[in-house]
């Protein structure tokens, strides 16, 4: 006996954690283990009085399903007045309290024998709260499914983010994703405690959101007459291919994820990749067409005329819908790939480029000017409605007005320049954070990516697990780094399943690179936890995902 107890006082913190059942997803900052355990079947819930109306409709959620789960009612209501130096072990039952003083996202779980306090300063930090406390009961619980012991370890877990920035990315222009798909989507974003949704709404292939004031955008520009067939890019299936989102829509999809604590921030492309709105409205061009919405993947020589006072008073338009649909402070304008061919040769463009007196000199070319021009003129319009722009990392080059953000795609380089230049930076480098690119090297058992064959390209779980976004930044700059975020372009993905088996399990990973600090990741904890507990909560929920 008294060698069993020795035995078991040497079983390390971390093992007596996973035995508990202590796998969570991102890994919380601070987990204290106790003695002891409190049952969470049948336990009442509680919240305080001033806790928002989302808040309060999760914690339900988790109280639902653990009464499914567990074939005991677990009640929900405001809670009597607590003493604000009450200890989990002063109270009967789950209790969710404000705590003003916590930072931002921040939670505090404290879990005693009979009673579990949870605080919060706000909605962020309760949702985050009620995930960290599904993670620690059996995975049925995602699906109301009995099964196993409801007991949760009496324990304090400390946590809240690295970045306040923590994106994914989704790009429904090359393949349309239904509302419900993207709130599937969604779903598993809130799971791992991500907070921004960066949606792709136009491209050459398709322009995906209704403009009440353009009506052609969604009669023409959101429908192609057929789509490249693999990766021959001089074919097409013939099979007409579009759709978008009506305005009631987006208000959906933009509430659903506001009650899960992510913000939606919608990109608008401008001014290259803007073949959908060009189909629509032809005098937007610098050729003036006729442009057809995009059968083919890649970089489209037609652009935005930048000459044009008509290209600005359809930008105008659709972003002033744009805001009434989105209360994101963040408006995405895109910015990258923007071949200069047709400005070079369009009279409008060049007498524009004259009238500003551009030349081409060290800091960029007449036609980079242009461009920064053209960025300058949206983000002043947005500013005036209290938006404030981000844009991938191609509108650094020459000159950059203060306050816009850059998304670094093309590696990390870009990032770092903002960074150090002092503007804001978000990294989505294409070498870590692409999630079109197959997940493993061995491309030839992978389904469809963008990499094809290129195997050195690929990004698997250990290489954006290993992903460190300061990497590289003198410290005065790391300030400027906001997060983290990772990109899935859909050119070669065209279902569900498949969308799905891109994403995961790579979100989980990126969730760890975005809300752990550096020293407190570990691929081997992250990964038993991922085979151990993470892939079964996966499958109930029916998600696609690679193996491992
Ligand atoms: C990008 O991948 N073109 C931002
Ligand atoms: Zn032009």
């Amino acid at each position: 006996m008294k060698r069993i107890l020795l035995l078991l006082a040497l079983i390390p913190a971390t093992l007596a954690a996973k035995q508990q059942g202590l796998q969570i997803t991102p890994q919380p900052r601070e987990v204290q283990m106790g003695k002891g355990s409190f049952n969470a079947r049948g336990a009442g819930f509680n919240y305080s009085a001033g806790l928002e109306e989302r808040s309060v409709t999760a914690i339900a959620r988790l109280a639902d399903d653990i009464s499914a789960a567990t074939g005991k009612m677990s009640s929900v209501a405001i809670a009597a007045v607590v003493k604000p130096d009450a200890q989990a072990s002063d109270l009967k039952g789950i209790y969710f309290l404000e705590d003003k003083s916590l930072p931002e996202e921040n939670y505090r779980i404290e879990i005693a024998r009979k009673g579990v306090k949870v605080t919060a300063s706000g909605h962020n930090g309760f949702f985050y709260a009620v995930q960290t406390l599904r993670q620690m009961l059996p995975a049925g619980v995602y699906k109301g499914k009995g099964g196993g012991g409801w007991r949760l370890p009496c324990c304090t877990i400390t946590d809240g983010p690295r970045f306040a920035y923590r994106g994914m990315h989704l790009d429904p222009a090359r393949h349309f994703w239904s509302v419900e798909e993207t709130k599937k989507y969604l779903d598993v974003m809130a799971m791992y405690k991500l907070n921004r949704f960066h949606w792709h709404l136009t491209d050459d292939q398709g322009w995906r959101i209704e403009i009440k004031s353009r009506p052609e955008l969604t009669e023409k520009g959101a429908f192609r007459s057929g789509t490249q067939k693999g990766f021959d890019f001089g074919s097409s299936d013939g099979v007409r291919y579009g759709g978008y989102y009506t305005r009631e829509q987006i208000k959906e999809v933009v509430e659903y994820a506001w009650e899960r604590g992510i913000t939606v921030i919608p990109e608008v492309d401008l001014p290259g990749h803007m073949l959908g709105a060009l189909a629509s409205y032809p005098n937007l061009g610098c050729t003036g067409g006729p442009y057809e919405v995009w059968t083919r993947w890649g970089v489209s020589k037609d652009v935005l005329c930048a000459g044009s006072e008509e290209t600005f008073a359809f930008l105008k338009d659709v972003l002033d819908e744009l805001c009434e649909l989105f209360p994101s402070e963040y408006i995405h304008i895109g910015g990258d790939e923007c071949p200069k061919d047709r400005w070079k040769e369009c009279p409008r463009c060049q007498a524009r480029a004259d009238e500003l007196a551009l030349v081409s000199d060290e800091k960029g070319t007449r036609e980079q000017k242009l461009q920064n021009y053209v960025t300058a003129r949206i983000q002043r319009y947005l500013a005036g409605k209290g938006r404030r722009i981000i844009g991938w990392d191609e509108i650094l080059e020459g000159d950059l007005q203060p306050g816009a953000t850059i998304m670094s795609w093309r590696g990390t380089r870009g990032g770092i320049e903002a960074a150090k230049r002092g503007f804001d930076a978000i990294m989505a480098p294409n070498t870590y954070c692409y999630f079109d690119y197959a997940q493993s090297a061995d491309t030839d058992k992978e389904p469809a990516s963008i990499i094809r064959a290129r195997k050195e390209r690929a990004v698997t779980l250990e290489k954006i697990y290993g992903y460190e976004p300061l990497e590289g930044l003198p410290e005065e700059a790391r300030g400027h780094i906001l997060g983290v975020q990772a990109n899935l372009w859909t050119e070669y993905i065209s279902t569900p399943e498949h969308l799905e088996y891109m994403l995961l399990p790579r979100l989980l990973a990126l969730s760890e690179v975005q809300w752990c600090p550096a020293e407190k990741r570990d691929f081997a904890r992250f990964h038993e936890a991922l085979t151990e507990h993470q892939e079964e909560v996966l499958e109930l929920l029916g998600y696609n995902f690679r193996r491992e």
